[in-house]
């Protein structure tokens, strides 16, 4: 039996795909590459020492995906695989409904069609919006303010309605924070196309020479020191919760939501300051406008995640620095040399 990643060659997808394969799943990955590149293929089976199936299909392509499904018993599914840009959806939010809704109705079909019922889904702690005061807890009202939030509001409700029409599914849905970090050993990591959206890839590419200084967006927030404060996680403390995740669907059913974050805010600074602390580099920044759509604190309630998932994070703010420092300096372009 075996466990399809959507989206496996992306930077979380990546990560929990190495995961799966030291615990000794069987692991089939799709991916269009729209956000990847097959290098990653090649550096998961590096890593973990194992071979994996790997299949380049869009989830738009109803016939491709079934193949998938035809060729290999799948046992669950963790559905990583979406457009996952805040500002770019703003500017084409038609391909953002399209790509990642779509493609999640016929993976869901095709799920139903061939008898799997379990699945863990991507989401995001942008569906909390704007207007709750962290720590945020699983049961407080949820609101978007970009389409890519709203897609995965969308399927969040999707999901739902999916579950009261056939309870016999089992569905965990995870509300990342702000994901950064790397495999410790420095071979895969983000790789984001163009400019960097994220504060650490962006701090990295100033600390490899690529970029001449990180712009802070917003120094008088209500924060201790002006600056935005975030719930940084290291994506493979994320990944390993995507791993408790599939233990939970194995013997439930019905939808279940977790944060997945630290539970401990940090603001821009404290970022700059563990990174050039960690990596003994010094980053330029300069203090611009606000980026609009930022909300001054946004952290996670993480208990639930640890009572009925039995997960925690183990790994600091100095872990996730090094480790998002050593992909940086040993790939200074990313994947993009192989
Ligand atoms: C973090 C902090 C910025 C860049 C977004 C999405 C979320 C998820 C993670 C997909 C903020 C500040 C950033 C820069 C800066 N993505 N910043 N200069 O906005 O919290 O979350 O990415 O799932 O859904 O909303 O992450 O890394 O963009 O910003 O000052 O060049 O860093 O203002 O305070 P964000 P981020």
């Amino acid at each position: 039996m075996a466990i399809l990643i959507t989206g496996g060659t992306g930077y979380i997808g990546s990560h929990t795909v190495i995961e799966l394969l030291n615990q000794g799943y069987e692991v089939v990955v799709v991916d269009n590459f729209s956000n990847s590149k097959p290098e990653v293929i090649k550096r998961i089976e590096e890593i973990s020492g194992k071979k994996f199936s790997f299949y380049k299909v869009d989830l738009l392509d109803y016939i491709g995906l079934e193949k998938v499904f035809k060729e290999n018993n799948i046992s669950k599914v963790i559905h990583f695989a979406g457009l996952k840009a805040v500002g770019e959806s703003v500017s084409i939010p038609l391909k953002y409904y399209y790509n990642n809704i779509t493609g999640t109705l016929i993976l869901c079909e095709l799920m139903s069609k061939y008898g799997v019922k379990k699945l863990v889904f991507s989401s995001s702690a942008t569906v909390y919006g704007m207007n709750n005061v962290s720590p945020l807890t699983e049961d407080l009202p949820l609101s978007t303010t970009n389409p890519y939030g709203s897609t995965k509001l969308m399927i969040e409700r999707i999901l739902n309605d999916l579950v009261v029409s056939d309870p016999e599914w089992g569905i965990v849905i995870l509300r990342y924070f702000n994901p950064i970090g790397a495999h410790e050993s420095g071979r895969i990591g983000e790789d984001p196309n163009g400019i960097p959206n994220n504060l650490m890839p962006y701090i990295t590419q100033v600390a490899v020479g690529k970029r001449a200084a990180l712009s802070i967006f917003g120094n008088d927030y209500e924060t201790s020191d002006g600056t935005g404060v975030r719930d940084y996680i290291h994506v493979v403390d994320l990944a390993k919760g995507h791993l408790k995740a599939l233990e939970k669907v194995k013997s439930e059913k019905g939808v279940m939501v977790y944060n997945l974050g630290t539970g401990i805010g940090y603001s821009v600074l404290d970022v700059v300051k563990a990174f050039e602390k960690a990596t003994n580099m010094t980053i330029l920044y300069n203090i611009v406008d606000k980026r609009s759509g930022d909300v001054d604190r946004c952290f996670a309630d993480a208990s639930k995640a640890l009572k009925e998932l039995d997960w925690k994070c183990e790994k600091n703010l100095e872990d996730m620095c090094r480790d998002s420092w050593k992909w940086q300096v040993s790939n200074p372009n990313g994947y993009k040399e192989n």
